[in-house]
C-alpha cells in the first residue's frame, strides 16, 4: 500500500514497531480481525499496520467510508485474502479483478437466479432445508441434549444452496462427520487465511500440499456435479437453478457463454459464499434472541401474527416479517460476518480532501467498526437493539453508514437470498422452540474468513402455546 499513500506518514500507527515483524507482535494468528478492532479504538477512523514488509490502511470513520463508497473514483479491490483465493475460484464473481470479462458476464447471467420470481421458486425447497433442521432440533431435544448452533446453521446453510443452486444433496443433517467437501471447503479457507500470516508461503510448505489435494477434491466433486446435470436431470426443478442458467445462457449482449472451468469456479465459490455468511448471521441472532427474551418475545408475536394458522408460510408471508428481519441487521450490524471489504482508487484521488491515494492504492473498510462508530449509532453502540432498523431511523442516519454486504457493483448477489433464507428460518425456530442460553455462556468469536460465535450451545424447549 505504502506506494500508493503519498502521505503516509500522517495515517497513525500503532506505537510500537518491531523490525520485520512491525505490528505483528502481540497479534493473536487466529484473531487477526478482532486484534484490528482494538488497534481502531486506539488509533482512530483510519489507521495503518504494518505485517511484515507490508503496510496496511484500514478505515472505520462514517465519512471516510462513504467517500470509499463513491463508485465513480473507487472500485472493489481484490487483495490479501481474497487474492489468495485465486488458486482455488479465479476470475469467479467474487474474486474477479474488475477488468476481467468474466465478471461482466457471469454477472449479467447469474443476476436473474436471484430475482423475486427465483426466489419464490427456491422457497419451497428452503423449507424443505429447514425441516431437515427442526427434525433435528427435535430429535436433540427429546435426548435431552442441547443444540450445536453454529455446527447446525452451517448444516442448514450448505444444504440450502448446495439445494437451490444446484440441486445437490450433501446429507449434512444424516451424518455424523462434516462431509468431505465441507472439510475440503474449510482447509482451503483456513490456508488462504495463513498465507497473509507468514512472509513468504515456502513456510506453509505441507500445508500447502494439502491445500493443493483439497482444491483437486473440490475440482473432482464439482465436475460430477455438473456431468451429471448436463448428462441428463437438467431441470433444475424445473425452475432454471443456478446451475441451469450457467450451463444455458447465452449473454444477451455478448453471445458468450460461461467455460466448463468458469462454470466450476462459480459453482465452488457460491457454495463457499453462500453458507458460511448466511450461517454466522443466523447463529449471532439466535445467540442475540436467546439472551433478550423481549426481544424474542416481540418477534415471536410478529410471526404468530403474519403466518396465522398456517403450518409453514408461503413466499409473502416472510417479508412481511419485518421485526425478524430488523432482529437479523442489528445481528449483522455488531457481527457483519464478512467483517470487511477492500477498495481501491480508479484514478490518482484525495480519500475525504485528506489523504491522497495514487491510483490503484487500496484501503480495507472495517465494516465491523463502522458499524459501531459512535457518530452514527450513538454511545450505545454495542448494545443489541433491533429499533435501530425502524424506519425513521434508517432515513435519519447518514448513507453507507450500514454495509454488511459490502458495496457498488461488487456488491453481494446473494443479499436477498440470505435475507429471506435467515428471516425464515429464524421465524421458523421461534415458532417452535423457546431458546435457553447457557448462563454461563460468554460471546467468544472465531475467525476464518467469517465470523462465527464459537461454542454456541442453547437449550430448547417445544412451545406449547399457543401452537
Ligand atoms: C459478495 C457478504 C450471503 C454470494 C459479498 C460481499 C460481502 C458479502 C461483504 C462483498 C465482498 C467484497 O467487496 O470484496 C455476505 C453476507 C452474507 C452473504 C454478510 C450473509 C449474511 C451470500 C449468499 C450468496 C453470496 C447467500 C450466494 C447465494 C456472493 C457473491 C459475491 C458476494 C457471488 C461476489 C459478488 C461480485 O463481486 O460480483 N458478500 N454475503 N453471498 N457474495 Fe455475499
Amino acid at each position: 500500500a505504502e506506494q500508493g499513500w503519498p502521505e503516509l506518514e500522517r495515517i497513525p500507527h500503532p506505537p510500537r514497531r518491531i523490525p520485520l515483524l512491525g505490528d505483528l507482535l502481540g497479534a493473536s494468528r487466529h484473531t487477526p480481525l478482532q486484534d484490528t478492532l482494538r488497534y481502531a479504538w486506539q488509533l482512530g477512523p483510519i489507521f495503518r499496520r504494518k505485517a511484515f514488509h507490508r503496510e496496511f490502511v484500514f478505515v472505520w470513520g462514517h465519512s471516510l467510508a462513504a467517500d470509499l463508497a463513491d463508485e465513480s473514483r473507487f472500485a472493489k479491490h481484490v487483495g490479501l485474502g481474497i487474492a489468495n483465493l485465486r488458486p482455488v475460484v479465479g476470475d469467479a464473481l467474487f474474486t474477479a479483478y474488475n477488468h476481467e470479462p468474466n465478471w461482466q458476464t457471469a454477472h449479467d447471467v447469474l443476476a436473474p437466479g436471484f430475482s423475486r420470481e427465483a426466489m419464490a421458486a427456491y422457497h419451497p425447497m428452503m423449507l424443505d432445508v429447514a425441516a431437515r433442521l427442526t427434525g433435528h432440533w427435535d430429535r436433540e431435544l427429546a435426548a435431552g441434549r442441547t443444540v450445536d448452533v453454529p455446527g447446525d446453521m452451517t448444516k442448514l446453510t450448505l444444504e440450502t444452496i448446495a439445494r437451490t443452486g444446484f440441486g445437490h444433496d450433501f446429507g449434512s443433517f444424516e451424518r455424523d462427520r462434516l462431509h468431505p467437501f465441507v472439510t475440503a471447503m474449510v482447509g482451503t479457507l483456513t490456508y488462504a487465511q495463513r498465507l497473509n500470516s507468514v512472509p513468504t508461503p515456502a513456510l506453509l510448505r505441507r500445508a500447502g500440499r494439502r491445500n493443493d489435494a483439497d482444491i483437486a477434491y473440490l475440482h473432482r466433486t464439482v465436475d460430477d456435479l455438473v456431468r451429471a446435470r448436463a448428462g441428463g436431470g437438467g431441470d433444475g426443478g424445473g425452475q432454471g437453478d443456478l446451475l441451469d442458467r450457467m450451463l444455458d445462457t447465452v449473454h444477451p449482449g455478448t453471445g458468450e457463454r460461461l467455460s466448463a472451468e468458469n462454470v466450476r469456479r462459480q459453482v465452488i465459490t457460491f457454495l463457499v459464499a453462500g453458507h458460511e455468511t448466511t450461517s454466522g448471521a443466523l447463529s449471532f441472532a439466535l445467540h442475540y434472541l436467546a439472551r433478550h427474551p423481549e426481544i424474542a418475545a416481540r418477534a415471536r408475536a410478529e410471526v404468530d401474527r403474519v403466518w396465522g394458522d398456517a403450518d409453514v408460510p408461503g413466499y409473502k408471508q416472510v417479508a412481511k416479517l419485518r421485526y425478524v428481519r430488523r432482529v437479523l441487521d442489528e445481528a449483522l450490524r455488531l457481527w457483519p460476518t464478512a467483517p470487511a471489504f477492500a477498495r481501491e482508487a480508479r484514478e490518482d484521488t484525495v480519500l475525504a480532501g485528506e489523504h491522497p491515494m495514487r491510483r490503484g492504492a487500496w484501503a480495507l473498510v472495517l465494516t465491523a467498526m463502522l458499524h459501531r462508530d459512535p457518530e452514527v449509532w450513538g454511545p450505545d453502540a454495542d448494545r443489541f437493539d433491533p429499533d435501530r432498523f425502524e424506519a425513521p431511523a434508517v432515513r435519519a442516519r447518514a448513507a453507507h453508514t450500514y454495509k454488511p454486504f459490502g458495496t457498488g457493483a461488487r456488491a453481494c448477489i446473494g443479499r436477498q437470498f440470505a435475507l429471506h433464507e435467515a428471516t425464515l428460518v429464524l421465524a421458523l425456530l421461534l415458532r417452535r422452540y423457546d431458546l435457553r442460553p447457557d448462563p454461563a455462556y460468554r460471546l467468544r468469536v472465531t475467525e476464518r474468513l467469517t465470523l462465527m460465535p464459537e461454542g454456541l450451545r442453547l437449550g430448547l424447549e417445544r412451545r406449547t402455546t399457543p401452537r
